[in-house]
């Protein structure tokens, strides 16, 4: 949720008044019914109140889903997130000349090629994480875009978590955690063999942007990963860790239809397993170093 840029920043932690006002403001917000969190479009003529509401939405919960009523081209969906600001996008190696990812089970053509399974091209479950957190913080990805194409027979569920949430909950029960969060040197991503020029990446979990907007980079993963080690960073994961496995009333479970999608400030989010049917599920992304504002 963003906050008055006038005041002193709630994010750090000698501000306890500002931090106090802020979380009251950020936790009155739930629990929130699903609807609240949607935006239908009737056309792809992108009305602006449409727009707007999915401005309101991402600015109180950092996302927002939506529905068209007809599919999207690629160039419909850089249209769309153009109109939300979206413009600085990300490319990756999986990404296409529009920096589109095609989401979809690619597991046996990728075996075959090259021997390197990307998990969130096969129909597995996708652990929590926050996208780009191999990324150098300087290329870091702030926002994203999932528009479902086409769902699964059976499956593929995405559950979400403001990151903002998770900060809160961490600094309620210690804020010697956020402290030590926020250090450059917590968790570290070596390089990856499978790409040349690849180097490892060391940084925060949580850090804010120039704009004074709290962003977090985090994995649940277990391999390629490097924490520092410390008595005090396991007990930090252990907390983090057992609040991602409660469903609790922060958690939204989102299952996609065709033509439907979600627009996030890189909060947290997982995906469950799925079956494909005769057509495969396939989810458009596209990814941002700017968040909606
Ligand atoms: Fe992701």
């Amino acid at each position: 949720m963003s906050y008055n840029r006038k005041m002193k920043s709630p994010f750090q932690i000698e501000n306890e008044t500002e931090y106090k006002e802020w979380r009251k403001k950020k936790l009155s917000l739930y629990p929130v019914k699903k609807e609240n969190l949607f935006t239908k479009f009737d056309n792809k003529d992108l009305s602006n109140i449409g727009i707007d509401s999915l401005k309101k939405i991402i600015k109180k919960y950092n996302f927002a889903s939506y529905e068209f009523n007809t599919k999207l081209t690629d160039a419909n969906i850089q249209e769309f997130c153009s109109r939300l600001q979206l413009k600085d996008s990300i490319s990756n190696l999986l990404a296409n000349e529009n920096d589109i990812s095609n989401i979809t089970d690619q597991s046996t053509v990728k075996e075959k090629k090259s021997g390197v399974e990307y998990i969130p091209y096969t129909n597995k479950q996708l652990n929590w994480h926050t996208d780009g957190y191999y990324y150098p913080i300087k290329d870091s990805v702030k926002s994203f875009l999932l528009h479902c194409e086409n769902p699964a027979a059976n499956g593929g569920q995405n559950i979400l978590l403001d990151h903002e949430i998770m900060y809160i909950y961490l600094r309620d029960h210690n804020p010697d955690f956020i402290e030590i969060l926020m250090q450059n040197n917590i968790m570290e991503i070596p390089k990856n063999n499978n790409i040349s020029g690849s180097s490892s990446i060391v940084g925060p979990v949580f850090y804010t942007d120039e704009d004074g907007c709290l962003n977090m980079r985090f994995t649940s993963r277990q391999q390629n990963i490097i924490w520092q080690k410390s008595d005090m960073i396991k007990k930090i994961k252990d907390y983090i860790f057992s609040f991602i496995a409660e469903d609790n009333k922060y958690v939204i479970n989102i299952l996609l239809k065709e033509n439907q999608g979600y627009i996030a400030n890189n909060i947290l989010h997982k995906r469950e397993k799925y079956i494909d049917g005769e057509n495969k599920r396939l989810l458009k992304r596209l990814r941002f170093s700017r968040r909606v504002e």
